[in-house]
């Protein structure tokens, strides 16, 4: 097994559950947390026993943002010439789905790399925003597009350009986040929902993330005729034989991700 010195990695049947271990920083992605987590998700996309990604943080905070310790001595050529963040975006092109379990602060980075993931779950205790601008900087993790996209124009103004955070409450009715869940009972929520997930035919649910996921990215005919083409697809798979026939058979379906 990988030993990555930020970030723990358990497996739970076909459920992976990645866990933010920076206490003493309040889990700040640092360069090094980046590249773990990255370097973790790839190798479990690589994994067909693997069908769903869950990742979380502390009790206190999910991640309080980028490393602000890290960034303060940088330059512009520094940023650019190391692309800095630039591995980010490939947590948003795994095809496992993943999920985001956020409990206590999700600030900048910390709200982007949750708005990365496929389904955000927030405990009670979960607190959203967008606070660069307080540091003299503006979200560089995608926070800027993601969060508008999430809550619309109105919201997304106001929190990036005043910093104001946003509770569990008012990001579930802004359509930031699927579901609140008392705090106790979130990681058990996200791994039950990981499980249901990981149940499914694996291609078939990394077609439905691409599907949903082009919604971001086209314009609506383009993005009927993907899922068009998606959903004639899963016909060759055996997962769509055992699917319609157990519902037919009135039985559980078993499926083989195949
Ligand atoms: N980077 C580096 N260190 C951080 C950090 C961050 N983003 N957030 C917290 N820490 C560190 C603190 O420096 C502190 O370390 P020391 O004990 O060595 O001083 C430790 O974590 C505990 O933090 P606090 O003492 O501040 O804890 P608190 O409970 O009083 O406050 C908080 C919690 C309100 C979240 C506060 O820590 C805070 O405001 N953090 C910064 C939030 C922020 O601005 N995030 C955006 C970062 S920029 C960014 O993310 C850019 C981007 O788009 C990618």
């Amino acid at each position: 097994a990988v030993e990555y010195e930020t970030i723990l990695v358990e497996r739970k049947g076909r459920t992976a559950l990645l866990t933010l271990n920076r206490p003493k920083a309040l889990n700040a992605l640092n360069l090094q947390v980046m590249n773990e987590v990255v370097a973790a998700t790839e190798a479990l996309d690589r994994d067909p026993e693997c069908g769903c990604i869950v990742i979380t943080g502390s009790a206190k905070a999910f991640a309080a943002g980028a490393d602000i310790k890290e960034m303060q001595p940088q330059g512009y050529l520094d940023m650019y010439l190391t692309d800095w963040f630039a591995a980010w975006d490939r947590l948003g092109q795994l095809r496992t789905p993943t999920i985001a379990a956020v409990a206590g602060y999700a600030l900048g980075g910390g709200c982007e790399l949750a708005m990365l993931c496929d389904i955000l779950l927030a405990a009670d205790t979960a607190v959203f925003g967008q606070p660069e601008i307080k540091l003299g900087v503006i979200p560089g993790i995608g926070g800027s597009q993601r969060l508008t996209r999430a809550v619309g124009k109105a919201k997304a103004m106001e929190l990036c350009l005043t910093g104001r955070t946003m509770d569990a409450m008012e990001a579930e009715s802004a359509g930031l986040v699927s579901r609140i869940v008392p705090a106790v009972e979130l990681l058990a929520e996200a791994l039950a929902v990981a499980e249901v997930v990981a149940g499914m035919s694996l291609p078939v649910a990394m077609m439905a993330k691409e599907a949903v996921g082009r919604a971001f990215e086209t314009t609506l005919s383009e993005g009927v005729r993907f899922e068009r083409r998606l959903f004639h697809a899963v016909f060759a798979t055996a997962d769509q034989k055992e699917g319609m026939g157990a519902f037919i058979d009135k039985r559980l379906p078993e499926f083989r991700h195949r």
